[in-house]
């Protein structure tokens, strides 16, 4: 496997099998070193995820003067610095492809007495930012976007006071970096999300210390808390699993099985999608106990039939849309999903990317302005350009199991951001990918 890969190979593969591990969970990992860097006491952190995007966070947090060790490549110590001991960066703060790290850091930046400058990649700096800014602004920050978007320039030294907000929508980045800001401001702060999103926030605050309260689609948590720095284990992400989970159910003959993957409810959507479409996949939850439920999923390969996708499972699989349309693109019949404007503003707009994609390998597709309709078919190979947006890179890498010929990706590089080792793993369960400059 190169680091520097820029370009699968996808030959058609009729089988995968065996049993595997993904590696850890990128929105816990995040969480874990933001909420380790301001707690009192160290944090350890295992099954960590080392990817680009968790190192962004990482360099990050060294920048603004906390002091992290990795013991090992998936074990993490950091040594907090209490609430207010995180220290002016010298420099802009580089969040590479990482919307999770900048919003979540503009939640936690807008309470320090210091400014501070967020920049990131290409694709980093075309995505919103005023759905953070702005209920951030009206706790009393002070942020500067250009026209919406990246560079966030955070002034420090705003007193906070608390927000009882309604989010207009449903994102787990807005909720979090508002409950981060919330333990700066003065009162109790509410945000009621429109709809459940990933609530790993909310349960890691829990386990530093913090009192947080639900109450139906609001949470709660008052200002001036203290965190106690924790251990965290990090689950397999589920959201990397997705791949092997849609590969299985393409061309699983003999079963595959993914052990040790978080399956929070907030975030496993796709199982139920892949229900509704005939697929067979069963779960085995691990007994241990810990905020985050974890377990097995085996996969067969089945036929599935088109749905139309029931709109409240939107937020609860928002990132694993791409490789959900390859499974609608090998299903029979038609597939509708709609409710889904949100994926316009992912790390590609994945809407009119996968479109794109699917129409290269003939499969017939209509965009609409909050979704799709997908008419399962016969795929064919082609050549797909990712746009540098890893989920739809790997998409496409599984799409290889039900087409008829080679499919050329282009643009992978980004795989790393969140799934370091994706190809080798691919490879041993049986798909036929190699990798190119
Ligand atoms: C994430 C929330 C989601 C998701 C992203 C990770 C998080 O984004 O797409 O990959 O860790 O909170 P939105 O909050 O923008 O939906």
């Amino acid at each position: 496997m190169s680091a520097s890969a820029t370009r699968y190979l996808a030959r058609p593969a009729r089988m995968i099998q065996g049993s595997l591990r993904v590696p850890g969970d990128k929105s816990i990992s995040h969480r874990a070193l933001m909420l380790g860097a301001i707690a009192d006491g160290s944090t350890g952190i295992s099954g960590f995820l080392a990817s680009e995007d968790c190192l962004a966070t990482l360099a990050a947090l060294r920048s603004l003067g906390v002091t992290i060790e990795r013991p090992g490549e998936t074990d993490v110590r950091v040594a907090g610095v209490g609430r207010a001991g995180l220290r002016a960066p010298p420099a802009a703060l580089d969040m590479g492809n990482a919307g999770t790290a900048m919003r979540l850091s503009m939640g936690l930046l807008c309470g320090q007495t210091f400014d501070s400058t967020l920049t990131g990649d290409r694709s980093l700096m075309r995505r919103p930012m005023e759905r953070v800014a702005q209920p951030l602004r009206s706790m009393g920050a002070r942020i500067d976007t250009l026209d919406g978007r990246p560079p966030v320039r955070i002034h420090g030294g705003s007193p906070l006071s608390a927000i009882d907000y309604r989010m207009p929508i449903a994102s787990a980045q807005v909720k979090s970096a508002l409950l981060l800001a919330a333990l700066y401001a003065e009162g109790t702060s509410r945000i009621t999300e429109p709809a459940p999103t990933r609530d790993h926030t909310e349960r890691m605050l829990r386990g530093f210390g913090v009192a947080v309260a639900r109450d139906g689609g609001s949470i709660s948590l008052a200002g001036g808390a203290r965190l106690t720095g924790s251990s965290v284990a990090v689950p397999g992400d589920f959201s990397s699993a997705a791949f092997f989970i849609v590969a299985g159910c393409l061309a699983a003959t003999r079963g595959l099985i993914i052990r040790g993957v978080g399956v929070n409810e907030t975030r496993t959507g796709l199982l139920d999608m892949l229900a509704l479409m005939g697929a067979e996949i069963r779960v085995e939850p691990h007994d241990q106990p810990g905020p985050e439920p974890i377990a097995d999923i085996h996969v067969r390969a089945s036929a599935l039939r088109g749905i139309r996708v029931p709109e409240h499972l939107v937020p609860l699989s928002i990132d694993e849309f791409p490789v959900f349309f390859i499974a609608a693109a090998a299903a029979r019949g038609e597939t509708l999903v709609t409710g889904a404007s949100e994926l316009r503003v992912k790390e590609s707009d994945r809407l009119a990317v996968m479109a794109a994609g699917l129409g290269q390998l003939g499969i017939e597709c209509e965009l609409l302005a909050d979704g799709i309709r997908i008419q399962g078919g016969a795929m064919g190979g082609g050549r797909i350009d990712s746009h540098g947006d890893h989920r739809i890179a790997m998409a496409f890498a599984v799409a290889s199991l039900a087409a008829r010929d080679t499919i050329e990706i282009d643009d992978v590089a980004n795989v790393a951001t969140s799934f370091p080792g994706f190809p080798a793993l691919a490879q041993a369960a049986g798909l036929d990918l190699a990798e190119g400059a």
